[in-house]
């Protein structure tokens, strides 16, 4: 294992720059899952760690060796392609060998290894099939396969779960943690999903426009999100953003919120301190999670940040163990869940808590978090 040291990155493809300046520094052993939405460079960035692209400036270490100018083949690193890239005329058992027959290791060791893989994917029963004659899933397994037979330094995987049905998916993600628990290789893994980003991860960037966001622990990102996007990004259901208006009464703020009759309450979100004054009597976003609007917290009980209001229900999504109340405040949708026989009928008025403590601030135009 090594660690993996990315200074100031820049890629321009023609006149198109994908990454603007990256930089990350992944330890020895760690676990990086690298999150983003579609285009944002997830893929450029893995290319360019491997050695596949050029970098148009900046400086990729590994362990101490600085390796821009160093061929991909000598950089130790084992990567899952997006597009699986399976050799077609090999059957799946020479697909998963033949990287380790080219580093000349022994035969009863190859035949071993690639049972052993095998079993892990669930594959054992398409060994002797061509790339041809299996499924997305199955090919995805495969390139894993291919992978996971080596010893490199680093794995570079590239959404290698997404074409698994949701069953095997979570199966697989299980497999990947344990298997990192045991090797403890240094992996950076590039997902859209964030739940298979937060499950894995022992730290998170997440990707916008070829800029890193944000680079912390899954928590941290949950709980302390830089800006809307990170803060809208990661969770699910999405946080809720509320355009409202900030006020100072005595020495405590408030937003002001209006329900759907058009009649305004305030919520308190704590003390008048210098890093949020700039923003009174001015429009601000209140973000604030799904969980923390409920019929009841344990918590509650004489806590001066859980507030009462009432709410007329739009829509209502079961989930099983809760579900989703869609409520109008301040003239949008806001998300609320609540557990299942709690939950009142469209068009019913409802009593909810919310935890003003989690509720966070953002500047509506720079969309950066403000305050605490
Ligand atoms: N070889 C290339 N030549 C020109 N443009 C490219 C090339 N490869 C990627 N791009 C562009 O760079 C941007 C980032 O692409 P990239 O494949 O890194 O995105 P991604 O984050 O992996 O997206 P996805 O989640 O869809 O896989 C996109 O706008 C893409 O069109
Ligand atoms: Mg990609």
């Amino acid at each position: 294992m090594a660690s993996l040291t990315i200074s100031e990155i820049r890629k321009w493809f023609g006149t198109n720059e994908v990454l603007k300046g990256v930089s990350l520094a992944v330890e020895a052993g760690e676990f990086l899952v690298l999150v983003g939405p579609s285009g944002c460079g997830k893929s450029t960035l893995l290319n360019l760690i491997a050695g596949l692209e050029t970098i148009t400036s900046g400086e990729i270490k590994i362990g101490d060796r600085v390796v821009n100018n160093v061929k991909p083949k000598d950089r130790d690193i084992a990567m899952v392609f997006q597009s699986y890239a399976l050799y077609p005329s090999m059957n799946v058992r020479k697909n998963l060998a033949f990287g380790l027959e080219t580093r000349g290791i022994h035969k009863d060791q190859i035949e071993k290894t690639v049972k052993r893989v095998a079993a892990m994917l669930q594959i054992s029963e398409l060994l002797d099939r061509k790339p041809s004659q299996l499924s997305g899933g199955q090919r995805q397994r495969v390139a894993m396969g291919r992978a996971l037979a080596r010893d490199p330094v680093i794995f570079l995987f590239d959404e290698p779960l997404s074409n698994l049905d949701a069953k095997l998916r979570v199966e697989m993600r299980t497999e990947i943690k344990e298997l990192h628990q045991r090797i403890k290789t240094t992996i950076v893994y590039v997902t859209h999903d964030q739940i298979e980003a937060m499950t894995l991860a022992d730290r998170i960037a997440v990707m916008k426009d070829g800029i890193i966001h944000q680079f912390d622990t899954p928590q941290q990102l949950y709980d302390n999100p830089s800006n809307i996007f990170v803060a809208g990004f990661i969770g699910s259901p999405s946080m809720n953003f509320i355009k409202c208006k900030l006020v100072k009464k005595a020495k405590e703020l408030s937003v002001v919120l209006e329900n759907r009759k058009g009649d305004s309450f305030l919520l308190p979100v704590g003390k008048a301190d210098k890093s949020l004054e700039k923003w009174i009597d001015g429009d601000v976003i209140l973000g604030i999670r799904p969980e923390r609007i409920a019929t009841g917290f344990h918590e509650q009980e004489g806590n001066p940040q859980i507030h009462e209001i009432e709410c007329a229900v739009e829509v209502l999504e079961p989930t099983g163990p809760d579900t989703l109340v869609f409520v109008n405040i301040n003239g949008g949708k806001v998300t609320c869940r609540v557990s299942p026989h709690a939950a009142k009928l469209p068009g019913e008025s409802m009593k909810l808590m919310i935890d003003m403590s989690k509720a966070l601030l953002f500047d509506p135009e720079t969309q950066n978090r403000i305050g605490r």
